[in-house]
């Protein structure tokens, strides 16, 4: 039985109903990063989705006052690194205070032939080209097109759910 049912038709409503609806949105964790301007971006989010295989493509979902917002909208290509179950800290540093080059100050960071910064031991990284954004919102939307592709074994991805950090359990039965 639903616990709450929103028929409110106040988007600050809705947006809170929402906002509680996605805490059980179990979500893999990713650090987003780009170059620009000579300079290093890195952000974790969640707001990340495969989107076409003709062609490979993935997209993502920035904040407007991210960091990261203004290179990806001149341009800035980026690769997206799926974070393993014991790179929480590396999540929670390139979520905070911290930015620029100092969000790479934790974990093993390369950089590919392509320019991209990637994380060695990440689950998986994709390489990819900026190739469309639309604004909605709060948010940017970019689309990659993805150019090559690393990753690693035994899959075991860091996970976000209600607000916590986790890692995924096969369901009995
Ligand atoms: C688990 C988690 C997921 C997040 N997902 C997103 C996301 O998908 N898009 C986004 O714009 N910010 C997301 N954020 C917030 C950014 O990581 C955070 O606000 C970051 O600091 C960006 O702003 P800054 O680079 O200006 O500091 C997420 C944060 C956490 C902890």
């Amino acid at each position: 039985m639903p616990t709450d049912v929103t028929v409110a038709h106040d988007p600050a409503l809705v947006a809170a109903a929402l906002r509680k609806g996605l805490r059980s949105l179990a979500k893999a964790v990713v650090v987003i990063t780009c170059r620009h301007g000579g300079q290093r971006h890195a952000m974790t989010a969640t707001a990340v989705s495969e989107l076409s295989m003709d062609p490979p493509s993935m997209l993502i979902c920035v904040n407007k006052t991210a960091s990261l917002f203004e290179p990806l909208s001149q341009g800035a290509d980026f690769c997206i690194n799926i974070l393993a179950a014991h790179q929480g800290g590396i999540s929670t540093l390139c979520a905070g205070r911290e930015k620029g080059e100092a969000r790479f100050a934790v974990g093993d960071w390369r950089q590919s032939a392509l320019g991209h910064a990637y994380l060695a031991d990440a689950q998986a990284s994709f390489f990819c080209r900026n190739v469309a954004n639309m604004a909605y919102g709060t948010h940017g939307v970019f689309i990659g097109e993805v150019l090559e592709v690393l990753d690693t074994a035994p899959i075991n991805p860091l996970v976000y759910m209600d607000g916590r950090y986790g890692s995924f359990a096969v369901a009995p039965g």
